[in-house]
């Protein structure tokens, strides 16, 4: 048997992209409802009111862009005659017994999702919870626990309230620290026995790529993005401390946006760019799961000239309470050299120069089949912590054919590989590897573009691109696959 029979099979879903129901229940608005959608080569744009002059507008939301989001003195918001993917987005809001009865079907030990923060707490600096907010949850955890299924619950996933970036500029700000541990703790306690694994921040160095996205943060300067940043590892820290005194069995862990990058020749000045380059990322793991400062960051702040608001128990918190598990994403590898004429490529939160040994998608994310394991032994060599795949998967142009199905012979491709490679790094390699959980399990939208197009799911759901459809569920080819999967604990991956 090549898992134990407590491997957490599953998918991975996060409210901002999946659960709708935008002003349903008391629900403030989120950074995410402010963001429009876009197209492979169309950036979503976020939408913005001068509150002095009343004038609105957008500008366009650009990864790996520093700077302002909106202009001087405008704030992010919702105008009308635009149209916002999150608000309805594929509405587990109202679907939720439905799709968690399809994730039984298949066999799931366990689902990821997100708590919209502002669902709980409407404005984020709110001084008592939204009562209706809380119950949803618990439905949701109680539909869960009928069908077996762990939940994992990402407490932050691109979710911040907009209130909070308004008022604050979002997680530059302290006081943000608090707000953040007054929501962890509220929801800790209320689903106590119902939920054991949680997340703080989705993809945490994604704070290196869209301050906005990952905290809210309006004026992405390296300064306030370090700031902001300190502040997350801080709050972090301050969870994983108060989960374990509200129920010592919580844990607590960490989501890191992960990706090897290989060299594209054996030049010397190759090897060391992609060591280099990995730093951006790691360093989110070596304070978070590592519990400290690694000195190469620190050397970068000092040359940066970037200083940090911080206190001598901030370090103490840091290295006193670490996240008890690390987990990622992984959709793939990049390259990177030093040398030019070599092509372009895309993928999750890194780009770099075309693998020439690799196929890729619509979108340019290559397809590496011996990603998860050469992934999983990095950071498992590194921290020495368990480790939790918490998002794989393949974005693609799913279409429902006349016979009423969705053959995505190429999702199970891509899924037999990485499946295969991940199942090497634990049979061969020993890897402490606690759960696999495939992103965007039932069709939801997609973050980097906004589109309903680019579809992940083992079901379909349908809903297009400018928000028309019924969003009835149809369950695909890799369905019954991945079914099969669970069923044999990993052991039959074949078509
Ligand atoms: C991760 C995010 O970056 O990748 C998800 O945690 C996201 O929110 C996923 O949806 C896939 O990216 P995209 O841009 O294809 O949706």
């Amino acid at each position: 048997m090549a898992f134990d029979q407590q491997f957490l099979w599953g998918g991975a879903t996060a409210a901002n992209q999946y659960e709708g129901g935008y002003l349903d229940g008391g629900k403030g608005l989120s950074t995410s409802d402010v963001l429009t959608a876009g197209a492979y080569d169309q950036p979503r744009r976020v939408t913005w009111r001068d509150p002095a002059t009343g004038e609105t507008g957008s500008t366009p939301f650009v990864l790996f862009a520093g700077g302002r989001q909106v202009p001087e003195g405008a704030e992010p918001a919702v105008i009308d005659g635009e149209y916002y993917p999150s608000h309805t987005a594929t509405d587990f809001y109202h679907h939720y017994k439905e799709d968690i009865a399809l994730m039984g079907e298949m066999g799931f030990k366990c689902f990821r999702l997100s708590i919209n923060w502002a669902r709980i707490f409407p404005n984020g600096d709110d001084a008592t919870p939204n009562e209706e907010g809380l119950r949803f949850y618990d439905q949701v955890f109680d539909e869960c626990a009928k069908y077996g299924i762990e939940p994992l619950v990402t407490l932050s996933h691109y979710e911040t309230p907009l209130h909070l970036a308004i008022k604050y500029g979002g997680w530059t700000d302290r006081r943000l620290i608090d707000f953040f541990v007054r929501y962890a703790t509220t929801v800790f306690k209320r689903y106590v026995g119902k939920v054991k694994y949680y997340l703080t921040f989705n993809e945490i160095n994604m704070m290196e790529h869209s301050a906005f996205m990952a905290g809210g943060i309006v004026d992405g300067t390296p300064q306030n993005k370090a700031q902001g940043a300190h502040n997350q590892f801080v709050a972090s820290a301050l969870a994983v401390k108060a989960a374990h005194t509200i129920d010592p069995a919580l844990q607590v862990g960490q989501m890191l946006a992960y990706g090897p990058l290989y060299a594209f020749t054996p030049d010397p000045a190759d090897q060391l760019k992609a060591l280099l380059a990995m730093q951006p990322t790691l360093f989110y793991a070596d304070v978070q799961t590592g519990g400290h400062y690694p000195k190469y960051q620190l050397q970068k702040y000092a040359r940066e000239g970037i200083e940090l608001a911080d206190t001598p128990e901030d370090y103490e918190l840091l290295a006193q309470y670490p996240a008890d598990f690390l987990s990622f994403s992984c959709y793939g590898s990049n390259v990177v050299t030093t040398h030019d004429d070599v092509g372009e490529s895309a993928g999750n939160l890194m780009t770099g120069v075309k693998n020439p040994y690799l196929k890729t998608n619509a979108w340019g994310w290559a397809t590496d089949p011996q990603v998860l394991r050469i992934a999983l032994n990095q950071l498992y060599d590194r921290y020495h912590k368990p480790l939790w795949i918490v998002e794989n998967g393949i974005g693609w142009a799913d279409e429902l054919t006349a016979d009423g199905k969705v053959h995505d012979s190429y999702r199970i491709e891509y899924l037999q590989a990485n499946l295969a490679s991940m199942r090497d790094a634990v049979t061969l390699d020993g890897v402490e590897l606690m759960g696999y959980t495939m992103w965007g399990c039932i069709d939801l939208v997609s973050a980097g573009t906004g589109e309903m197009k680019k579809r992940y799911g083992f079901v379909y759901v349908d809903r297009d691109d400018r928000g028309n459809g019924t969003l009835a569920r149809t369950p695909k080819d890799s369905f019954y696959w991945y079914q099969r999967v669970i069923a044999t604990n990993g052991s039959d991956l074949s078509n």
